[in-house]
């Protein structure tokens, strides 16, 4: 008996001719390139040039991609396989601080364990988040923001908000101490505002913001 030919519903041979010319991803997530992690300055010099740039001194000169995958992985990367980071967690839990990265072409956070940005939003906030006229000149702002979900997952929960702090506070000494060894400048800022970093960064129910680090040249 002859073979009935086959045959295709409508809607599955448009999708398959749409596939043939739309990007693969309509996704504008950034993959990041790997982080520096050889050579560098010494530990003891790092230390002795350890500073935060005046504010005056973040030109619009660009950081690049492996610059800010560099200053990402210092601040909250693996360094010893699947559960090992570059700073010390409570517990032994993943990290429960969330860094955003706030640029020219949106907001994004930083997904350790894929080396990615995941994209938030494609508005530039830079000008709406701190207190200070020199925050928005930064090429990146970092935004470090707790993980209410991750915080949960803690015995002792009643220290969540001060382990949060704890814990900015050591991935913001490694991206000072990252930025020494990339000549790049940095700068903590606590003069934020909440409520901005709240919307801008579609932050999840219960996340609090931290701290913010600029990054620049
Ligand atoms: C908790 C904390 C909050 C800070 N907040 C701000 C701030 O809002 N704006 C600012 O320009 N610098 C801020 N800084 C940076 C300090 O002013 C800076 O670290 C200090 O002047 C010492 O300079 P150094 O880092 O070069 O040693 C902050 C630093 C820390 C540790």
């Amino acid at each position: 008996m002859p073979k009935a030919p086959l045959q295709f519903p409508m809607p599955f041979l448009l999708a398959v001719v749409l596939g043939l010319f739309l990007p693969a991803s309509l996704s504008a997530d950034v993959e990041l390139p790997a982080p520096r992690t050889e050579g560098g300055t010494a530990l003891f010099e790092t230390l002795k040039k350890r500073s935060s740039a005046a504010g005056g001194d973040f030109s619009p000169a660009e950081v690049s991609l492996e610059e800010l995958s560099t200053l990402l992985w210092a601040a909250t990367g693996l360094n010893r396989g699947e559960s090992g980071w570059t700073v010390p967690m409570a517990e032994g839990l993943e990290p429960y601080v969330d860094v955003y990265v706030i640029g020219n072409e949106g907001v994004f956070r930083y997904d350790w364990k894929a080396n990615k940005l995941l994209e938030i939003s494609g508005e530039n906030i830079k000008g709406q988040v701190g207190h200070q006229a020199f925050v928005r000149r930064a090429a990146w702002i970092l935004a470090f923001a707790s993980n209410p979900e991750g915080l949960a997952k803690l015995r002792n929960a009643e220290a969540g908000a001060e382990f949060a702090q704890v814990l900015t506070g050591a991935m913001t000494q490694n991206v000072y101490l990252a930025a020494v060894a990339l000549n790049l400048g940095t700068r903590y800022i606590h003069s934020f505002y909440p409520d901005e970093l709240k919307n801008g960064l579609k932050l999840p129910e219960g996340s609090v913001p931290i701290a913010l680090m600029l990054v620049g040249k």
